[in-house]
């Protein structure tokens, strides 16, 4: 089993040099990313992470370059040669290696960078206890629902939250409750799950859309894509995250504050419970 890399097709070891200098990733933060997971060896939910790929391409100008099942081959390379059978695979495309000058170049074509990583599951102690997160706000740019690679916001959220001993930070756009820096964000009122509508100013997780049309309809629960403020959310009976690393997270305490004393909510346990069923089938786990 190793770490893997693959740039533009190419197998490559995973230290070795191959992006360039001017490369437009590298100086602007010029292009868009998407992570998966790899249980027992099959990468999950593959189609809907390579859709929102081209969505992002599409939203910033580089033109697609590789065919949906290109990618997937490259997904399954990087799996089948690396022997990683539990993992993550990073893909990112920029656009490409120019002189450092803001507008696109001409004639450049876009760059696709790839590896694999063994990852474990999410560790039982989080699953089965929840988690801590801090509110903090919303300092990003306007098109969150690109993913792109401008992280920053992002990172020094993330940041904070680990220096205040928390898992995640959840932020607050004008007086509305929007994403975790890495996660969508649920809570939980009057047996209604609520989280902000799928809008310019969070990500369309793939894991949220799952949630929504797959699990939450199976288990006959009613979600409101509906925004909502901190009050709200101070006053919920459950919360929870949602993400491809994260899965599905219960909160338990917010800004130190616990939510339904610290238990866990029996809407969180089902959905949990219904998503580790639905990686089980989808990837022949167990
Ligand atoms: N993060 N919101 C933001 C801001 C995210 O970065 C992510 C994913 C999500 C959840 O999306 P999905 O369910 O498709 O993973 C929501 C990835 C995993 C990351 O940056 O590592």
């Amino acid at each position: 089993m190793r770490e893997l890399g693959l740039i533009n097709g190419r197998l490559v070891d995973m230290n070795e040099n191959v992006v360039t200098m001017e490369d437009r990733g590298h100086q602007f933060g010029d292009g868009v990313y998407e992570v998966t997971k790899v249980y027992n060896g099959k990468c999950f939910a593959l189609r809907p992470h390579l859709d929102r790929l081209y969505q992002s391409l599409r939203a910033i100008r580089i033109p697609a370059t590789y065919t949906f099942e290109e990618l997937v081959q490259f997904h399954e390379a990087l799996i089948k040669e690396s022997g990683i059978t539990e993992g993550s695979i990073y893909l990112q495309i920029t656009r490409g290696a120019a002189p450092r000058v803001h507008p696109f170049p001409e004639q450049v074509v876009p760059c696709l960078t790839m590896s694999i990583r063994p990852s474990g599951p999410v560790k039982q102690e989080l699953r089965d206890n929840g988690v801590k997160i801090i509110l903090i706000p919303d300092e990003r740019w306007l098109r969150c629902d690109i993913k792109s690679l401008n992280l920053l916001s992002n990172v020094l959220g993330k940041q904070q939250a680990k220096e205040a001993g928390c898992y995640e930070a959840v932020m607050v756009r004008d007086g509305s409750v929007t994403e975790g820096t890495s996660s969508n964000f649920f809570v939980v009122k009057d047996g209604v799950i609520w989280t902000h509508p799928a809008t310019n100013l969070i990500l369309k997780g793939v894991t949220r859309t799952i949630l929504l049309e797959r699990l939450a309809k199976e288990l006959d629960l009613t979600i409101l894509e509906k925004a909502f403020d901190v009050s709200f959310v101070k006053g919920a009976s459950e919360a929870f995250l949602s993400g491809t690393s994260t899965e599905i997270m219960p909160v338990i305490s917010i800004d130190g504050k616990l939510v339904n004393d610290g238990v866990v909510g029996p809407i969180t346990r089902k959905l949990q419970a219904a998503y580790t069923q639905l990686i089980d089938e989808e990837c022949g786990r167990n």
